[in-house]
């Protein structure tokens, strides 16, 4: 918990917006990546229709909310850094989308710049983007966004999550993009499903790698 600092983590997605990002989507490679099948396997899971309204929480630089806008109502993209919620709604612009809206906001405090409760949302995603926070906050920010979860609605967790012990996949840290908990503070899964299970979501889990994997949560 110690080492949280909210501040150095928007700091360091600043910086990556302005070097040309590091969102899921643009690590290089010419096959896909595990963060990238853990981003298109969760957006999947989202089972998104017309009738949604989506919120992306940690959305980078919005691929993923902008990719859900072609198909949702509404949708929401909240992050921490400024740098790269200016490169998702230039993205937006230039497809012309006027149904996703970006604006500054965290896991623990989703509501910064304006109230989540109006929209009626039926559906949240995090890719790569929870494992920021330390166990009692992602708690605590779980309970908070399921507060704003419409009935029956879907939570879709993608991202690093302890399926093994994390010492034993040394060798596998760069590939999933796990610093080793300079900033990345990832769970063991059990922790998540816990978590998920006390506020009443009914849970089912996609491991994709030992240290990655998907979490879909239904709330009815
Ligand atoms: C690896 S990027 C993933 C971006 C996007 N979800 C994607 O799939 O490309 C992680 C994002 O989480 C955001 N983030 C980190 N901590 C956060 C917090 N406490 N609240 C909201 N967003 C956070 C970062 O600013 C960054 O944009």
């Amino acid at each position: 918990m110690s080492k949280y600092n909210k501040k150095r983590i928007a700091r360091l997605f600043d910086n990556m917006a302005d070097t040309k990002g590091k969102a899921v989507e643009q690590i290089a490679g010419s096959s896909e990546s595990i963060p990238q099948i853990a981003g298109r396997l969760a957006f999947e899971q989202l089972k998104l229709t017309g009738e949604d309204v989506l919120l992306d929480v940690g959305t980078g630089t919005g691929d993923k909310a902008i990719a859900a806008a072609h198909i949702c109502r509404q949708v929401i993209g909240i992050d921490i850094s400024r740098k790269s919620l200016e490169q998702a709604r230039i993205k937006a612009e230039k497809e012309k989308l006027n149904n996703v809206i970006f604006a500054y906001g965290a896991f623990e405090e989703p509501c910064a710049e304006f109230n989540l409760a109006l929209y009626g949302i039926t559906k949240i995603l995090a890719v790569y983007s929870l494992h920021h926070l330390p166990d009692q906050l992602k708690k605590e920010s779980l309970i908070t966004l399921s507060n704003f979860l419409f009935r029956p609605g879907r939570m879709v967790i993608g991202d690093i999550m302890f399926f093994d012990e994390p010492n034993k996949h040394l060798e596998k840290f760069n590939e999933v993009y796990y610093d080793g908990g300079d900033t990345d503070f990832p769970s063991r899964v059990e922790y998540l499903t816990e978590c998920l299970k006390q506020i009443g979501g009914k849970t089912r889990i996609e491991q994709i790698h030992p240290l990655v994997g998907v979490i879909i949560s239904d709330f009815v």
